[in-house]
C-alpha cells in the first residue's frame, strides 16, 4: 500500500468546512439523578479539500463517531456549522439537504449490523440508487455490476445474502452501497478495524483507487495510527471531544507535540516503539479534567497554575510547521 497518491503543492478549496462544531448530551448522574452536560464533541473546526483523506484518531469514547455522524447530518449539532462547497448545510431543511444526503456518505465498522441480513446484495446496494433516481431497469443492473466489480466482487454476489460473505466481503458490499451514489465525501468509521491485515490493505487500496478516479474525500476514523499514516495526508487527534493536535500526518508522526499525541504514538505497537510505562496517575486511564486542560489528570507535563485555569485552544507551533496544538506547554 502506498501513501495518498496525489500530493499537490497548491491547497485546493475545501470541499467540507467545519466551524465550531459541538454536540452535547445531558445525562443523569448520582443518587439524586443530577443532570450533567456531556460534551461529546466540542468546538471542532477543520476543513477537508476535495480528493483528500483526513484521518481522525483518539481513544474509545473521545467522540470520533459522534463527529462522523454530525458531518453527514445523521445527528444534528448543538452548536457550530458545516459547509459543503461553501454552502451552510446545517441551516438547510430536509428538502434542501436531500441532494447532500447523496453527496455525503458514511460507512460503519460493523457490516453485521449495518447490512440487513434479510435483503439480497442487489437490494442493499441498489436501495440508495433507486431512492435518488440514479438508474433503473437494465441501466441499474449495469451500474450494480460495475459497482460490485469496482469493489472486487462478481455479479454472482447480487442474489446472495450478507451472511454468505466473509467480513471483508461484507465491508466491500457496504462500500459499494455508499459508492454507487457517487459521493463527494465519505466518513469511513473504523471500517477496517475488524479485518485482518491483508484484507485491511485491500480495502484501503479500494478507497484510494476510488479517490483517484472520482476525487472523493474521506474522513477516516481509526484507532490504528499505522493505518492513518498509510492513507492520510492530514491527521486530527481527538481527546475528550476536542481536537488537541492537527496537521500533516507525516509531520505529526515524526514529531508529535501534544502530550496526548505522544502517548498515543508511544502506545502504538505497530510503530515499533516500546510501550510507555504507565504511572499510577496514568492508570486512571479514563480520567478527564472538567476544568482547565481536559488531559491534565493524565499529563506528565501538567503544571498547576498553568493547565488548570482555561482550556487550551489550538495554536500554530511555528510558521514552518503545519502542526496546531491545544496545549500551553507544547513546543
Ligand atoms: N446518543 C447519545 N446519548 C448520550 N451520550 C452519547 C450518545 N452518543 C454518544 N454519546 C457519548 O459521547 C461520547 C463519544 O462517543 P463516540 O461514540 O462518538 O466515541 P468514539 O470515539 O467513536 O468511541 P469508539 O472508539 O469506542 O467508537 C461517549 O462518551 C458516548 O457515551
Ligand atoms: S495544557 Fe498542560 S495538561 Fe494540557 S496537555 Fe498541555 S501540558 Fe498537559
Ligand atoms: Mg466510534
Amino acid at each position: 500500500m502506498t501513501a495518498e497518491r496525489k500530493p499537490t503543492k497548491e491547497r485546493p478549496k475545501p470541499l467540507l468546512r467545519v466551524d465550531g462544531l459541538s454536540k452535547t448530551y445531558s445525562k443523569r448522574v448520582g443518587l439524586l439523578a443530577r443532570q450533567e452536560i456531556h460534551h461529546a464533541v466540542w468546538g471542532v473546526s477543520f476543513d477537508i479539500p476535495a480528493g483528500r483523506t483526513v484521518a481522525l484518531v483518539g481513544e474509545s469514547g473521545c467522540g470520533k463517531s459522534t463527529l462522523g455522524r454530525l458531518l453527514v447530518r445523521l445527528i444534528e449539532p448543538t452548536y457550530g456549522r458545516i459547509f459543503v462547497s461553501g454552502r451552510d448545510v446545517t441551516s438547510m431543511n430536509d428538502a434542501e439537504f436531500r441532494p447532500y444526503r447523496r453527496r455525503l456518505q458514511i460507512v460503519f465498522q460493523d457490516p453485521e449490523t449495518s447490512l440487513n441480513p434479510r435483503l439480497t446484495v442487489r437490494s442493499i446496494v441498489s436501495e440508495g440508487a433507486v431512492a435518488f433516481g440514479l438508474a433503473s431497469g437494465s441501466a441499474l443492473e449495469d451500474l450494480l455490476v460495475a459497482e460490485l466489480s469496482a469493489v472486487g466482487l462478481s455479479a454472482d454476489a447480487l442474489d446472495k445474502y450478507p451472511d454468505q460473505f466473509s467480513g471483508g466481503q461484507r465491508q466491500r458490499i457496504a462500500l459499494a452501497r455508499a459508492m454507487i451514489l457517487k459521493p463527494e465525501f465519505v466518513v469511513c468509521d473504523e471500517i477496517v478495524s475488524a479485518l485482518d491485515a491483508s484484507v485491511q490493505a485491500q480495502i484501503l487500496n479500494l478507497l484510494l483507487d476510488r479517490q483517484e478516479s472520482t476525487n472523493v474525500s474521506y474522513l477516516l476514523i481509526t484507532h490504528d495510527l499505522a493505518v492513518a499514516e498509510q492513507v492520510s495526508r492530514t491527521l486530527l487527534v481527538m481527546f475528550a471531544g476536542r481536537i488537541v493536535e492537527m496537521g500533516r500526518t507525516a509531520e505529526i508522526a515524526e514529531n508529535p507535540r501534544h502530550p496526548y499525541t505522544q502517548e498515543l504514538f508511544l502506545a502504538s505497537p505497530k510503530l515499533g516503539a516500546e510501550p510507555p510505562k504507565l504511572s499510577s496517575t496514568k492508570l486512571q486511564a479514563l480520567a478527564v479534567a472538567s476544568s482547565g486542560c481536559a488531559f491534565r489528570l493524565r499529563c506528565p507535563m501538567a503544571e498547576p497554575g498553568v493547565c488548570d485555569g482555561e482550556a487550551p485552544t489550538l495554536r500554530s507551533i511555528s510558521a514552518e510547521s503545519s502542526q496546531r496544538v491545544a496545549c500551553f506547554k507544547a513546543t
